[in-house]
């Protein structure tokens, strides 16, 4: 039996988003955001569902919170729907949005769990959707007034703060793939997007720190390696850009460095929204990068596919989950070793990392999750390691608490600890979730 060992004090959590559990979409005088909008066109949901009821969280977060203290999760990384605080995205508040929320933190405080809020996991109101969204400079500058109104009204008990949720995916996935919303498809207006919430992070920054001095305050991206399918040429620079794309676009201006140049290049494209003093702006100081971590992609070039047809020498792994990502653990060491190594922030969190299966309730009345259990122990080795190497990785945060809204793919892909039952709204706690509870009872991953 071996047995991998945390750093004292590691902090074990659990992480879901607003829109994928809390449902309540009309309640408390909620505005309307572009998930709602989205969900509700035609064709754009695999299973045609909506997040208006999702998990009932809305409802049920005192039953969640229970839960939660029972398996002994010490952290909880929660979003905030920016629509249910200011359902215009700006102006005019919502009491009892605010309300909720500090309601659910004292409940958390008191079962001793800690909360770590995330301000935007893609929920943007509508109604500033409507004045042109991301792409539009003035969203910036309304995003400042939203983390401004949360930490006023929460900062005296929140003290971890996230600003973004993976603007790679809330610019590119929404403005240029289509597949999340707003559905649009025009790399344009995915670059300004990206840029402008960069600059609404930037701006965020200082808004929260004036609320809440004793603040400590991060980013999410999700990263992970690009690695060249072969060791030819061409496929070493495919890797390189697609790294570019991926992890430093975003890396690259919080560290100061202005975006990379061979990307820009590359990309080719008018840069014009992008003042040296907004690049100023987005490097504001930080205390943590959140890294969420799925899988690794190999990248092989268009030439080498076409022309010389070599054999690639990183092969795709066998395994893969529900989700058709790839298992590939190691990623999670290497990606967490290389961003210290190359942008030495103050510490790092594992903001996600989890898999979907098809879980089914046996007839003895349990989820049996073996591969859920394994993708958790591989990786959890792999942050270990990490943390042994002087990565300074303060924590992990299990993607999904329960089963939720995943996005485009509606209910159909289930990455919960906890099991739900959509018909009676049933929470059931996976084998994963005892698995976890002895992983945080005992610091340490035990085979
Ligand atoms: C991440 C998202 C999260 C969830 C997981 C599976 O990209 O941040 O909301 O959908 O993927």
């Amino acid at each position: 039996m071996t047995s991998v060992n945390f750093p004292e004090g590691f902090v074990w959590g659990v992480a879901t988003s607003a829109y994928q559990i809390e449902g309540g979409s009309k309640e408390g005088g909620k505005g309307e955001s572009i998930w709602d909008r989205f969900t509700h066109t035609r064709g754009t949901i695999s299973d045609g569902s909506t997040g208006d009821a999702a998990c009932d969280h809305y409802h049920r977060w005192p039953e969640d919170v229970t839960l939660m203290k029972e398996l002994g999760i010490g952290a909880y990384r929660l979003s905030l729907s920016w629509a249910r605080l200011l359902p215009d995205g700006w102006g005019r508040t919502a009491p009892a949005g605010i309300d909720f929320y500090s309601r659910l933190v004292d409940g958390l405080l008191r079962a001793g769990i800690e909360p770590y809020v995330t301000l935007y996991h893609w929920d943007l109101p509508q109604a500033l959707q409507d004045k042109g969204g991301w792409p539009a400079r003035d969203t910036a500058k309304a995003f400042m007034e939203y983390a401004d109104l949360a930490s006023r009204h929460l900062g005296d008990r929140v003290k971890h703060w996230m600003t973004l949720n993976e603007p790679y995916v809330s610019a590119l996935a929404g403005h240029l793939e289509g597949r999340h919303a707003p559905g649009h498809t025009d790399i344009d207006e995915a670059l300004a997007a990206a840029h402008h919430l960069l600059l609404g992070h930037g701006l965020a920054v200082p808004a929260i720190r004036d609320n809440c001095s004793d603040a400590q305050l991060g980013i999410v991206l999700n990263l992970g390696p690009q690695m060249a399918a072969s060791p030819s040429e061409a496929d070493q620079a495919a890797a390189r850009m697609a790294d570019g794309i991926h992890n430093r676009w975003f890396l690259d201006p919080l560290a100061s460095r202005g975006y990379p140049e061979d990307i820009v290049h590359h990309n080719g494209r008018p840069m014009g929204f992008a003042s040296s003093s907004d690049m100023k702006t987005i490097a504001a100081p930080l205390d943590f990068l959140g890294v969420n971590y799925y899988s690794r992609r190999i990248v092989r070039s268009e030439e080498v596919d076409e022309a010389d047809n070599e054999t690639p020498t990183v092969l795709q792994g066998p395994e893969a989950t529900e989700m058709g990502w790839e298992v590939y653990p190691e990623g999670l060491f290497d990606i967490l070793t290389r961003v210290h190594t190359d942008y030495d922030f103050p510490a790092l969190y594992v903001t996600e990392n989890g898999a979907a299966y098809e879980d089914e309730i046996s007839p003895d009345g349990e989820i049996h999750d073996p591969k859920r259990v394994d993708f958790l122990r591989s990786h959890l080795t792999q942050a270990a390691l990490a943390t042994q190497t002087g990565v300074p990785l303060k924590g992990y945060f299990a993607w999904s608490f329960m089963d939720n809204f995943e996005w485009a793919h509606g209910y159909t892909k289930r990455f919960g600890l906890v099991y739900v039952d959509y018909e009676t709204l049933e929470r059931i706690p996976k084998a994963s979730a005892a698995w976890y509870s002895r992983v945080i009872g005992t610091n340490s991953v035990i085979d």
